[in-house]
């Protein structure tokens, strides 16, 4: 049996396990995945565990991104530009690590959006924690030929935009969220990687009548799934793209890796984990 999980803290339900578990039944495979609740203070210690039992490999969520990253053998070039790690896969008696978030969001966007939805246009992204980062790489891999990065903390985006500066293909600017307005006026699509707006806090509060009418609106938030962000953009006549489908997306490449057939996101998939979060 193969065996694989998800290491993340606190131990608040994880949609990966039930995701996991559609594409081995689909696939009649003989395999697991589980969740691994640990806490940041146990995180190497319990990794080396899993690699000594046997694991095929782990994805790893919050709090222990860039923790996997610094204790990871080799690294893909997406997860050394991210400088997180969301893949260790155990191979060779050490741990290799991905970022599949970057594929994951860019694959999404590509889907819902098409293949052009990028190229040679300017997109405004909102945060500048570590899914921000993740998704100036997809975006500059899309082919946008700027990335606004507007944050609450202003410094936060200038960060993010000189360390990133040197890898990105696209113009990267940075300006506290009072930037709105200029940075939008022709915009093709905003992408909210900030945590405002996931269940229970207010979704951030800006004006999308200022964006163009054929620009997209894409939340990385997932729960609730149809944000207030999203709701807002939807009654501006925008086009929205929701957070579940980069969670599906970035799953494709860590499935492979552990269990050796590379699986396809489905509306079946879909009507699956929309059930768990209505279950809750
Ligand atoms: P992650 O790794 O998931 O991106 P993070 O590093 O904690 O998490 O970053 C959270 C992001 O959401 C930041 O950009 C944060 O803005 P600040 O850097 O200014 O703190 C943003 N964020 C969270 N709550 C917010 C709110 N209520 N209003 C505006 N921005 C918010």
């Amino acid at each position: 049996m193969q065996v694989a999980g998800v290491m993340g803290w606190p131990a608040r339900q994880s949609l990966s396990p039930r995701l996991h578990g559609f594409w081995l039944k689909e696939h009649r495979i003989d395999g697991a995945f589980i969740p691994l609740p640990t806490r940041p203070e146990d995180f190497s210690t319990a990794l080396r565990g899993l690699r000594l039992a046997g694991f095929r490999g782990v994805n790893v969520t919050v709090p222990h991104k860039e923790a996997a990253f610094a204790l990871a053998d080799r690294f893909d070039p997406v997860a050394r530009g991210a400088g997180a790690v969301n893949l260790l896969v155990f191979r060779d008696g050490g741990a290799e690590g991905f970022n599949t978030d970057v594929f994951g969001l860019a694959a999404n966007l590509t889907e819902t959006l098409g293949d052009a939805v990028m190229k040679e246009k300017p997109a405004v992204l909102l945060g500048a924690g570590g899914a921000a980062r993740a998704a100036v790489l997809a975006l500059d891999s899309l082919g946008a030929n700027e990335i606004r990065i507007l944050n609450r903390h202003r410094g936060r985006a200038e960060s993010l935009a000189a360390a990133l500066a040197p890898v990105a293909r696209a113009k990267l600017s940075a300006a506290g969220l009072e930037g709105w307005s200029k940075a939008a006026s022709d915009a093709a699509l905003v992408v909210n990687a900030t945590s405002a707006g996931m269940k229970d806090t207010p979704s951030l509060d800006v004006d999308f009548q200022t964006l163009p009418k054929d620009a997209a609106v894409c939340d990385i938030v997932y729960n609730p799934l149809e944000t207030d962000l999203l709701k807002r953009a939807k009654q501006a006549g925008l086009r929205t793209v929701d957070g579940l489908g980069m969670l599906m997306h970035q799953a494709v490449p860590s499935f492979a890796a552990f269990f050796g057939i590379t699986p396809k996101v489905t509306p079946a998939l879909r009507d699956e984990l929309e059930k768990a979060l209505t279950d809750g």
